[in-house]
């Protein structure tokens, strides 16, 4: 593990990732059992409303067999995995993080998606992928980690075909933070820079992107982010069973900071879907 990946782990959501085996196995399922993705769905999406946004997701982007698709910060691999299978579409998931990326591997193995999935381990920002070999981008709550929006934006328009589409789920500032929210987004979070909803626009557009659209979420994402803290937190005994004090202590504080900078006005989201002209 690098600097970079080992400070990552100061987000709680980062911490322990083999813990899906906990669900899983609290389901009966055995640690080398085959799965199907509707058995993963509830716990290997890191970013909000689970499968619906992928819905949207391969919907903007037009998915179907002869698509071929980069996912951007794929984690364990939940959207990748259900866009394959609910689109047809081949997959290249790239994932920063070994320890994320290698459970990614073998949910996928599992699931007997492995030919339409190739799980990468890589950053964004070093150019992974051979230019001009995607037909569509997308990346769910990756960004925010990521401050050099401009060398970001440029490996991904170079990565994609000319025509292709980009879509984005990423969160947003709304007003300047205090000292305090500030800590708490660059540690918590590992989000040491956002743009405004305009701003991020204007960065797709310098980048040569064309027919930006951007879709503000921040009211759903605020009622989704508030709700899965609530409901978390009163399933806490059952949560220190399947995953013991350091798991269940660290997702509750992780949650809660979310949507307590939801609540507080600072953060914002938005989806979003630009075009690379051809
Ligand atoms: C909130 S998670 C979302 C994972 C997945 N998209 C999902 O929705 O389930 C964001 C992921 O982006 C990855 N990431 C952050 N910076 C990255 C980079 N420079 N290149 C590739 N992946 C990155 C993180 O390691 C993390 O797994």
């Amino acid at each position: 593990m690098t600097d970079a990946t080992r400070s990552m782990k100061s987000m709680k959501l980062y911490h322990r990732v083999d813990r899906i085996h906990n669900e899983l196995r609290a389901r009966g399922i055995a640690d080398d059992a085959p799965l199907s993705v509707a058995d993963l769905s509830p716990f290997d999406h890191y970013h909000y409303h689970g499968t619906d946004a992928v819905d949207h997701a391969i919907a903007m982007l037009r998915l179907g067999t002869a698509s071929r698709v980069l996912e951007i910060g794929s984690g364990i691999g939940g959207p990748a995995r259900y866009a394959a299978s609910k689109s047809g579409a081949h997959v290249t998931a790239l994932e920063l993080q070994p320890d994320l990326n290698q459970i990614a591997g073998e949910l996928t193995r599992r699931c007997g998606l492995a030919r339409q999935i190739r799980h990468q381990c890589g950053d964004i920002l070093m150019d992974p992928v051979e230019a001009e070999s995607f037909d569509a981008l997308m990346s769910f709550l990756c960004f925010l980690h990521i401050p050099d929006r401009a060398r970001l934006f440029r490996s991904a328009h170079r990565a994609l075909k000319p025509g292709g589409r980009f879509y984005i789920e990423d969160l947003t500032r709304r007003r300047e933070p205090s000292p305090m929210e500030s800590e708490a987004l660059a540690i918590k979070v590992q989000t040491p820079y956002l743009p405004t909803l305009e701003e991020y626009g204007r960065h797709l557009e310098e980048a040569g992107f064309v027919d930006v659209r951007l879709e503000d979420m921040t009211g759903p994402w605020a009622t989704y982010t508030a709700e899965r803290t609530e409901a978390f937190r009163r399933a806490h005994g059952r949560n220190l069973a399947v995953h013991g004090v350091e798991i269940t202590e660290g997702l509750e504080d992780f949650y809660g900071t979310v949507a307590w900078l939801y609540a507080d006005g600072l953060l914002g989201g938005a989806r979003i879907l630009a075009t690379k002209p051809r």
